[in-house]
């Protein structure tokens, strides 16, 4: 079996492990970012695919990689996992359509709460209490439905006609612009930059780098992972917002 992820921030990875360590079964783990993700979607026939839900849509990075690899899901059993601050409607029809497209099954899926990526924005503000008890209920029902795969009864959250309707009305055809190209961001905050390059290295995109000026910018290839914003250690990067408002993610595994 193969959990497949992509995750800017975290928290896309960790409910996946917490999903496959519950499902006793031989797995791999692997993000679409790794070079060896063809080779091993390639050999298995089950695959446990995990990523955030952007405005009740797939991040543009994922929808390009399913897009570029569409042959290999031919034929295979995929259980959905989509994770998000609030609410998606559909975010694990998403990419079930578009995969049901390219000849997979989908046997599942499973959306869960986590605490929200965009910590430039005020509003998605959680207290660490509330954080906690976010965690412990999650915990409790990734393990709930992880245990519901074994017996062959797989949760089919977000995969419904109402889900469905619920994505486009809710959020995707309001916000079909953010998610439809890649973007002009982040935004750097030169007072506080200090050109530690952490925000180059970790880029999924390849879209930073430091330009005649000798300052860090942008090659209008952001897909809005916030996995800048998380890793800058002087907190100068910001994509929606203007301040960094909430605490980086603890869950995002930082070389430094
Ligand atoms: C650009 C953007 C758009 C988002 N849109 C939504 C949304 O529509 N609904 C929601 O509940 N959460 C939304 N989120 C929150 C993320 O889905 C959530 O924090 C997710 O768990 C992050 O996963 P990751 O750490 O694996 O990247 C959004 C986050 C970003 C960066």
């Amino acid at each position: 079996m193969l959990g497949l992820y992509f995750s800017g921030t975290g928290n896309s990875k960790l409910c996946l492990e917490i999903f496959l360590k519950n499902l006793n079964n031989d797995y791999s783990l692997c993000s679409i970012e790794d070079s060896n993700a063809k080779s091993l979607i390639e050999k298995s026939e089950e695959i446990i695919l995990s990523y955030p839900v952007y405005y009740s849509n797939l991040p543009l990075i994922l929808k390009d990689f399913l897009l570029e690899n569409s042959s290999l899901f031919y034929g295979k059993k995929i259980f959905i996992i989509a994770t998000m601050g609030l609410f998606s409607g559909d975010g694990t029809g998403c990419s079930a359509r578009i995969l049901e497209k390219y000849g997979a099954v989908i046997i599942g899926g499973l959306h869960i709460k986590m605490p929200d990526c965009i910590i430039d924005v005020k509003i998605l503000k959680k207290s660490s209490e509330q954080e906690d008890k976010l965690l412990k209920n999650t915990k409790l029902k990734i393990e709930k439905s992880a245990n519901l795969y074994s017996k062959n009864c797989q949760t089919q959250q977000g995969l419904g006609v109402f889900s469905h309707i619920a994505g486009l009305l809710g959020q995707r055809l309001w916000f079909k612009k953010m998610t439809s190209t890649y973007k002009k961001y982040p935004k750097i905050d030169y007072q506080k930059c200090i050109n530690c390059n952490n925000c180059i290295a970790y880029c999924p995109m390849k879209n930073l780098y430091i330009n005649s000026l000798n300052q860090i910018d942008n090659l209008n290839k952001c897909t809005l992972c916030y996995r800048c914003v998380h890793v800058c250690p002087k907190k100068a990067i910001t994509i929606l917002g203007k301040n960094i408002v909430h605490k980086q993610s603890q869950f995002l595994n930082k070389k430094s």
